[in-house]
C-alpha cells in the first residue's frame, strides 16, 4: 500500500488530558519505519490542527462540542483527500471521537462501508443516553446517523454507516442506552464471552464472513487500545479489566490482513501520561505491523 499517516492530537472527546499526545507517542514508537520495513510506502501527513482553547460556555451536555466538531471536520476533509489520491488512511488518535471525522471522510467514497470496532466499549451513546457527556463514547452512533446534529452532519450529512455493516469485537462495558440500541439495530457484537468461549480464530472468521456477506465496498478498522486488557495497554483513559490478550490481538490483525478486506484504519486512545514507558504505543505499532503484513518467515 501507499499509507498516509494522519495524526489527530485531540483530547476533548473525554475528560482526561494527555491523549492528544497519542500521535507523537505512536510516531516515537516507530510507526513509520515499521510500515516501511514491510515494504509499504508511507507519507506522514502531519497532524490535524486542534484548537488549544477550550470554550466553557455551551448549551449542551456534550463536552467541548465546538472543538470536537472543528477538528473532526478538518480530519474528514483530509481523509477524503487521501483516499481520492489512492492512499490508505491510517489515522492516529487522539481520543475515539476522531472516528466521527474518519468515517465522515470515508463516506465520501465508500457507499457500503464495513466497520470493525475493536473496543472494550460500544461507543454508541447519544446525547440522551450518555452517562458522561464524553463524545468519545458516541462516535459509532454518530456514524449510523444517531446523535447530536452537529456531529451527525460533519462533511457528508446524515448516516455514514449501515448498522448491519458494523461488527464490534471485545465489548465488556456497555451502557443501558447502548445495549438497547445494539438490540434495536441488531448490531453484530462479539463480547469477551464469545472470544473466551469460541476463541479469537472463530470470532474473526465469523466477523470476516459476516462482512463479506454484506458485500461491503471497503472495511474500516477502528481500534481502541482499551480493547486489549490493560495489562498490555495501560496507557488508556477508560481501562476495563478482562480484555483481549496481546496474542489474540496480533492474531486478529493477521487474520484481517489475510482477508485483504481492510481499506482504512485508526488506532486511538493512546495516552502517554497514563502509560508505562510508552508500552501502549509500542503495542499499537506492533499491531500495525501485523495488520499490514509483517511476517516472521
Ligand atoms: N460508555 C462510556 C461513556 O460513554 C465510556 C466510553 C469510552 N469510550 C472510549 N472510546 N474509550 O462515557
Ligand atoms: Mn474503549
Ligand atoms: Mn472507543
Ligand atoms: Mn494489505
Amino acid at each position: 500500500h501507499h499509507i498516509s499517516l494522519i495524526g489527530v492530537p485531540l483530547d476533548y472527546g473525554q475528560s482526561r488530558r494527555g491523549v492528544d499526545m497519542g500521535p507523537s507517542a505512536i510516531r516515537y514508537a516507530g510507526a513509520l519505519k515499521r510500515l516501511e520495513s514491510i515494504g509499504h510506502t508511507v507519507t506522514d501527513e502531519g497532524d490535524i490542527q486542534v484548537s488549544a482553547v477550550e470554550k466553557t460556555e455551551q448549551d449542551t451536555n456534550l463536552k467541548n462540542l465546538d472543538e470536537v466538531v472543528t477538528a473532526n471536520t478538518e480530519l474528514a476533509g483530509k481523509v477524503a483527500d487521501v483516499i481520492k489520491q489512492g492512499k490508505f488512511p491510517l489515522v492516529l488518535g487522539g481520543d475515539h471521537s476522531i472516528a466521527i471525522g474518519t468515517l465522515s471522510g470515508l463516506s465520501t467514497t465508500y457507499k457500503n462501508l464495513g466497520v470493525i470496532w475493536y473496543d472494550a466499549h460500544a461507543d454508541m451513546n447519544t446525547a440522551e443516553t450518555s452517562p458522561s457527556g464524553n463524545i468519545h463514547g458516541m462516535p459509532l452512533a454518530v456514524a449510523m446517523g444517531l446523535g447530536h446534529e452537529r456531529l451527525v452532519n460533519i462533511l457528508q450529512g446524515g448516516q455514514k454507516v449501515k448498522p448491519e455493516n458494523v461488527v464490534i469485537i471485545g465489548a465488556r462495558s456497555v451502557d443501558p442506552g447502548e445495549r438497547q440500541l445494539i438490540k434495536e439495530k441488531k448490531i453484530k457484537v462479539f463480547t469477551m464471552h464469545e472470544i473466551d468461549r469460541d476463541g479469537m480464530t472463530a470470532v474473526m472468521n465469523e466477523a470476516i464472513e459476516y462482512l463479506r456477506n454484506r458485500n461491503v465496498d471497503g472495511v474500516h478498522l477502528s481500534l481502541d487500545l482499551d480493547g486489549l486488557d490493560p495489562l498490555y495497554t495501560p496507557g488508556v483513559g477508560t481501562p476495563v479489566a478482562g480484555g483481549i490478550s496481546y496474542r489474540e490481538s496480533h492474531l486478529a490483525m493477521e487474520m484481517l490482513e489475510d482477508s485483504g478486506m481492510i481499506t482504512s484504519a485508526e488506532f486511538v486512545e493512546v495516552n502517554p501520561i497514563l502509560d508505562e514507558k510508552n508500552k501502549t504505543a509500542d503495542v499499537a505499532v506492533g499491531l500495525m505491523g501485523s495488520l499490514f503484513g509483517e511476517k516472521l518467515i
